[in-house]
């Protein structure tokens, strides 16, 4: 069966964008159709300046979300990077097979460390290394698929180069993984800035539709959404990025194609109430669910033990494997006896 592998970082309250461009299809496809495993990354949540106690409430808040938007534990795992050892043993053996030039030409990388670096801030390392750490959580669990949105292609991409890369040096281990991003809102734009992601860590709030904003407040973001200075509703994402913005927004809501969709509206001023209905429409149950959820604690923290359990159970022998692979000296078993000999030559 296919093994599908993703993740979220609690760097934020979680947007649409994550919504329409990964979640909503882990939850009514991936976890149907293969053996599915969903991560909340809270390590890759260290990278940037960050309040120990946020992310801790942002983790919490992520797990409820992916439950609220239809994971089902029965049907696949939830769990928490950091409950799993096998993510960060794997990550440095990992560390040893890249490059740091590798590293480097990570334009996700690139962008943060010069926001930070504008900032008069420090980057720190785990910045830079971060992807490794993405690649050995992707391979830890000889994942296929990895349902991203656009933004992640890159870091997928390093994955399978380091996968090829260990197997040929050090024998087969891992499988090799491939993206599978969305065919639409792969990449749902900020409704103030059409040039630039939608993306939770943001600050500019009013271009950014949370999970939980309220109904009106949904309203009131998409109504201001910055559009195009022509009046017909085109769908050109090159010359009117805010109005393609909204018709891929309105197709991944409704189920339609954005090219047709344009045809649909007389003005902007439509579109936007059309848009605004369809997101509220779309965001209305997994805002329900995730207030049931919300008077539940025990019940989410249950499902996240059994999650951790599940795919620390699942990592551990390719993990294993790897160290194997490497050249690490397996930990004798407790009440084994001594050394096979044929390891202990006097050549090395
Ligand atoms: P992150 O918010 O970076 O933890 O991303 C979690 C998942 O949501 C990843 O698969 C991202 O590719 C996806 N995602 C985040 N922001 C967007 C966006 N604006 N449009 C589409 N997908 C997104
Ligand atoms: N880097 C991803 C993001 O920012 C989150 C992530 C970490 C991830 N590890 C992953 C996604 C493994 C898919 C698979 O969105």
């Amino acid at each position: 069966m296919t093994l599908v592998f993703s993740g979220v970082k609690p760097t934020g309250h979680l947007t649409l964008g994550n919504y329409l461009g990964a979640m909503r299809r882990w939850a009514d496809v991936d976890q149907h159709q293969a053996d599915a495993l969903f991560c909340i990354v809270d390590l890759h949540a260290l990278t940037v300046d960050h309040d120990p106690a946020r992310v801790r409430r942002l983790s919490r808040q992520a797990a409820t979300l992916l439950l609220a938007s239809g994971l089902d534990p029965e049907l696949c795992t939830v769990f928490v990077q950091s409950h799993v050892d096998e993510h960060a043993r794997l990550s440095y053996v990992l560390e040893c097979v890249a490059t740091d030039g590798e590293m480097r030409r990570m334009i996700q990388y690139k962008e943060k460390a010069a926001r930070e670096r504008e900032r008069g801030g420090s980057v720190r390392l785990s910045l830079l290394t971060y992807p490794v750490l993405m690649a050995a959580d992707i391979l830890a669990y000889g994942t296929d698929e990895v349902p991203v949105g656009d933004d992640q292609t890159q870091h997928v991409e390093l994955a399978r180069d380091l996968a090829v890369r260990f197997n040929q040096r050090y024998g087969h281990t891992f499988v090799v993984p491939r993206a599978t991003p969305p065919q639409v809102a792969a990449r749902v734009m900020n409704l103030q800035d059409p040039a630039s992601k939608m993306g939770k860590s943001d600050d500019s709030g009013p271009g950014i539709v949370y999970l939980l904003d309220e109904p009106d407040v949904v309203r009131k973001k998409v109504m201001r959404a910055v559009t195009d200075s022509g009046r017909e509703v085109v769908y050109d994402r090159a010359a009117q990025p805010g109005v393609a913005n909204l018709l891929e927004i309105l197709a991944a809501c409704t189920g339609g194609n954005p090219s047709e969709l344009s045809g649909v509206y007389e003005s902007y001023g439509s579109l936007k109430s059309a848009t605004a209905e369809a997101v509220v429409e779309t965001l209305r149950p997994v805002q329900e669910r995730h207030r049931e959820l919300c008077a539940d604690p025990g019940y989410v923290e249950g499902v996240l033990r059994d999650g951790a359990e599940r795919a620390r159970a699942m990592a551990r022998p390719t993990v294993d494997a790897a160290y194997r692979a490497i050249g690490l000296l397996p930990a004798a078993a407790a009440g084994a006896g001594a050394a096979a000999t044929s390891d202990i030559g006097v050549t090395v």
